[in-house]
């Protein structure tokens, strides 16, 4: 079996980080399968993947190619010119690109193309040979994103099979690509050795510039990149109504990751904001760091999304490293828990009920075992590499044979 994973980015994504341990899981579920990837940018994807024994390389966007988005599309289409002038643009350099790819996808010869973002579903489906399966692997919505929901619809006739990474996302593939094509919903994994209760501790305070705090506090987090919708002031204004008996301190960690401005928040908006709110200096800022040792070092950790979350590996994380988890309970993010038993739900956007359940795990120790321990139970039955990999190696294997029964004359 030879697979071909295609990637839009080489940067360390939710998507791309499920990719990773989806070719660890492969790599030791089925050892004689040739697995390679092809990125249309460099980072530490490649590397990763590089080390698990994947065959890694760069096929470059061309600007036009990069640049082009839902949200610099959706702003042209204010205009009809500007609209047709920004897709035209993109239109030549993306052919020649499609030829590039096209020449490199057909001189590996995979059984199956598996793609794992948004502009890869598309030129796959212009770069897959004819025998060959193509596989979508959505881990967004599409259907709020008017402009690729149409662009998806158009090329669902040259796809074999769609993965989502929850039922909801499943649900909103299906309303998007109608029901000829087989939809199929796979959790992802994660590597429960490093997400694990034992192991490094962060010194959170220390990566944040605070002095240690006093023996006893809780600590509490929001681990996420700094797209907007991830909840961040949300978190703040939660803790700002925490009572006045929790000793707590509260930690923000990770970072800006996309280059995209508008759609992601500041370091000086949420410091502005916790000061705002006068918990300043009760709030840390680590920036990027070992999630799992920044798992280790929190008492809870908050998922605080404020639109529904697909999936959301930081809950899973969280629930493999022991930890209370908050969750806003929307979109593929309600599937991983039960309520009250591994973990505790929260309406999305509702900074006073967040405030409760904050209060509830950080005045209740016990409560905080319980939930942790349930939680890594649920994660090794769940989120295994192996029940992942499994579900893959059995989709693909029926792919290729259907693919290539229909190649066989009469
Ligand atoms: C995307 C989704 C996120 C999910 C990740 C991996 O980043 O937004 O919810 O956890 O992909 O599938």
């Amino acid at each position: 079996m030879k697979i071909l994973f295609l990637s839009p980015t080489g940067q360390p994504g939710g998507a791309e980080v499920a990719l990773v341990d989806l070719l660890a899981g492969l790599r030791t579920a089925q050892p004689a399968w040739s697995l390679s990837l092809i990125a249309a940018s460099d980072g530490p994807l490649l590397t990763r993947a590089r080390a698990l024994g994947v065959e890694a390389s760069v096929v470059p966007f061309p600007g036009e190619v990069a640049r082009l988005g839902e949200w610099s599309l959706g702003r042209a289409r204010g205009s009809r010119l500007a609209f047709l002038l920004h897709l035209g643009g993109a239109a030549w350099p993306a052919w020649a690109y499609v030829r590039r790819l096209r020449a490199r996808v057909r001189a590996l010869a995979p059984d199956i193309v598996h793609t794992n973002g948004m502009k890869m579903h598309l030129l796959g489906a212009w770069v897959c040979p004819p025998r060959t399966a193509l596989l979508w692997h959505l881990h967004d919505y599409v259907g709020p994103r008017r402009i690729s929901a149409r662009l998806l619809r158009a090329c669902a006739g040259r796809c074999s099979a769609i993965v989502t990474n929850s039922r909801s996302v499943a649900d909103d593939a299906r309303r998007v690509c109608g029901k000829r094509l087989p939809v199929h919903p796979i959790w992802n994994a994660i590597d429960l050795d490093r997400f694990s209760p034992r192991g490094a501790v962060a010194d959170l305070d220390a990566l944040a510039g605070m002095p240690p705090a006093t023996p006893g506090i809780v600590r509490v987090g929001l681990v996420a990149t700094f797209a907007r919708w991830k909840g961040h002031r949300i978190f703040l204004d939660a803790l700002a109504r925490l009572p006045g008996s929790v000793p707590w301190r509260g930690y923000v960690v990770g970072g800006p990751l996309y280059d995209t401005s508008g759609s992601q928040v500041t370091l000086e908006e949420l410091r502005a904001h916790a000061a705002a709110l006068g918990i300043g200096d009760r709030v840390g800022f680590t920036g990027f760091t070992d999630a799992a040792a920044a798992m280790r070092a929190l008492d809870v950790v908050v998922h605080a999304s404020t639109e529904p979350e697909p999936f959301g590996l930081v809950i899973a994380e969280a629930m493999a490293s022991g930890r209370p988890v908050v969750v806003a309970d929307a979109g593929g993010a309600t599937e991983l828990i039960a309520p009250g038993a591994d973990a505790l739900a929260c309406p999305p956007g509702d900074p006073h009920l967040l405030a409760s359940r904050i209060a509830a795990l950080a005045s209740d120790p016990a409560l905080r075992r319980r939930l942790g321990e349930a939680g890594r139970l649920t994660a090794e039955r769940a989120f295994a590499r192996q029940r992942m990999a499994g579900a893959f190696a059995a989709l693909y294997e029926q792919l290729r044979t259907q693919t290539h029964a229909a190649g066989q004359p009469g």
